[in-house]
Parts: C-alpha cells; sequence; structure tokens
C-alpha cells in the first residue's frame, strides 16, 4: 500500500492509474478506523480497480473545540487496517495542506441541514462539504463510499454532486453495529464501561419507534416524546435532539405516510454518538 502527505503526490499517483484506464474508489474518513469503515472500504475494494483512504480529522466541520481536540487517533492502527483490507493508497494530509493561508471557499448544500446535526451542530455541513468536494477535486474518484450511520450526511454529500454536476457516484452503506445495537463510531473509543452500556439505549429505543410504526402508530408527536423521556431516563444521558423525518427532504414530518427516518443525537456523558433507523 502507498501513502501521501501531499496533495502533488497524491494526484501523481492517481494520474499514473487514470492513464492506465483503473477506475478509482475513494472512502473519505477521520481516522480511529473500525468495522464501519473497514466495511465501506471493503465494499470500494469490491466494485473498483484501486482504493484510496483518506485520513484527516477536518477542522472545519467541528463545531466543539473539546470534540476536535479529543478525537482519538490510531494512525498505525489504521495504516494496518487500510493494507489488510486492500486498500492501495492512504492519504493523510496536514490540515496547513488541506488549508493554507488564505484559503476562503466554503460549500454549502442549503435546506438539508436544517434538521438533526445541521440544527445543533452550526456550520458542521459547510464544513463536511468542503472538504468532501476538496477531496474529490484530489481524488477524482470514479466512486465514494459513506456510512448511513451519516445519514444526513450522506444525503447532503449526495445532493452535492448532483448539484454541482460533480462526475462522482455516492454510494451509501448500510450501519454496522456492535453486538448490543450500538453503532460503531470512533467517539465510542470515549466511552467509560458504564456509559457504553448507558448507550444502548439509543439503538433500543430507536427499535422501538420503528416497532411501534410497524403496528400502526403513525404520529410523530407521541412517539417522538416517549422515545425522549425514555432516553433522558438514564443517568447520565441526554437527548440532543430525537426526530422523525421525511426521509428524502429532511424535514420534520408530524404524520408518518411515506418513507421516514428516526434519527437521535445524544450525549453519553460528555460523547455525542448518532444512530437512525428507517421507517416503513
Ligand atoms: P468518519 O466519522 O471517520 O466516518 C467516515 C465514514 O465512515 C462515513 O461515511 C461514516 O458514515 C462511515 N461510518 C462511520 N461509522 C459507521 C458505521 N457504524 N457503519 C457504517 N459506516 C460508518 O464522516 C466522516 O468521518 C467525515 O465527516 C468525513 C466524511 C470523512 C469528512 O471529513
Amino acid at each position: 500500500m502507498r501513502e501521501t502527505l501531499t496533495i502533488k503526490d497524491t494526484r501523481l499517483m492517481i494520474s499514473e492509474w487514470k492513464s492506465e484506464g483503473l477506475s478509482i474508489g475513494f472512502v473519505p474518513t477521520m481516522g480511529y478506523l473500525h468495522e464501519g469503515h473497514c466495511s465501506l472500504i471493503k465494499r470500494a475494494v469490491s466494485e473498483n480497480d484501486r482504493v484510496v483512504v483518506s485520513v484527516f480529522v477536518n477542522p472545519a466541520q467541528f463545531d466543539r473545540k473539546e470534540d476536535l481536540n479529543r478525537y482519538p487517533v490510531s494512525l498505525e492502527e489504521d495504516r494496518e487496517k487500510i493494507a489488510m483490507h486492500g486498500g492501495d493508497l492512504v492519504f493523510i494530509p496536514k490540515a496547513e495542506e488541506i488549508y493554507p493561508q488564505g484559503f476562503n471557499t466554503l460549500v454549502e448544500v442549503e435546506n438539508l441541514d436544517r434538521e438533526l446535526c445541521g440544527a445543533t451542530r452550526p456550520g458542521h455541513f459547510r464544513g463536511v462539504c468542503t472538504i468532501v468536494n476538496k477531496l474529490f477535486n484530489i481524488i477524482q474518484p470514479d466512486k465514494a463510499y459513506f456510512g448511513e450511520k451519516d445519514y444526513q450526511q450522506l444525503k447532503i454529500i449526495k445532493t452535492m454532486t448532483e448539484d454541482l454536476n460533480m462526475p462522482v457516484k455516492v454510494v451509501g452503506c448500510p450501519i454496522v453495529r456492535e453486538e448490543g445495537g450500538l453503532a460503531l463510531s470512533s467517539r465510542n473509543a470515549r466511552l467509560s464501561a458504564e456509559e457504553r452500556k448507558a448507550a444502548l439505549v439509543i439503538n433500543e429505543t430507536l427499535r422501538e419507534v420503528k416497532k411501534r410504526v410497524e403496528e400502526g402508530e403513525r404520529s410523530v408527536g407521541p412517539l417522538r416524546r416517549e422515545a425522549v423521556e425514555k432516553i433522558n431516563l438514564v443517568p447520565g444521558v441526554r437527548v440532543d435532539y430525537l426526530e422523525i423525518i421525511d426521509e428524502k427532504l429532511l424535514q420534520k414530518v408530524e404524520e408518518i405516510e411515506g418513507r421516514a427516518l428516526a434519527a437521535a443525537g445524544v450525549f453519553v456523558g460528555k460523547v455525542r454518538l448518532i444512530d437512525n433507523i428507517k421507517l416503513g
């Protein structure tokens, strides 16, 4: 596996592959890789001639300094995992390489960022869109892989590539979970054993919402209220948001009619975790 630190070297490698007519799959990450990330890499390897993984903790998408400063790093293990799953190139730029002095451009997708993480993390998706746009321009992949765990992110990136006619196919991949249902996340590393147990209530509650919808409940008000109450009852756990939204528009609905999604952002201790489940 190759490793690049600069945009120039990355471009050289990519242009060599492109000149040989090879297809390129891309998996953007912020590192501290787990099975969720690895599922994206495996999928990319199965569908492309060459696979590039980026590892970059993007300061522009963090709304809380504490979250950025405490974001876990494990470059050695990350390299091993990427190589083991068949990645061909890992791109690990420094912040100065990505955001040199005088950097002044931001990319924003409107409307889809009104709810969920967009509502509670101002500027977050602008930071995500900007970095993904830059990485797409550097790597010029045929396909790029994103997890449904960050459902709003996936939708926003898909919209950005369509709206801006970017020649990249964005592929969504299913959420990978621990046995108890907790969605894998790099941030889980910051949970104590007790907090990890408490965090199980997130997926448990979302599954309960789904079950009640399957049993015929259509009214969002009571579903939402009860779910928030159940989660907030667990000591050390606090709902940041829990919404039932239209799967396409990402807007709140009052009655569940078409395809909907229940999505939650929850503080467990100081760590903010997200999860979602498709309804109906
Ligand atoms: P990061 O949180 O490292 O996630 C990288 C990719 O892995 C994202 O597409 C995310 O949805 C996916 N992923 C994370 N946990 C997953 C799980 N349990 N199951 C399936 N997929 C999972 O998301 C980001 O980084 C950044 O915002 C990024 C897109 C790299 C831009 O900086």
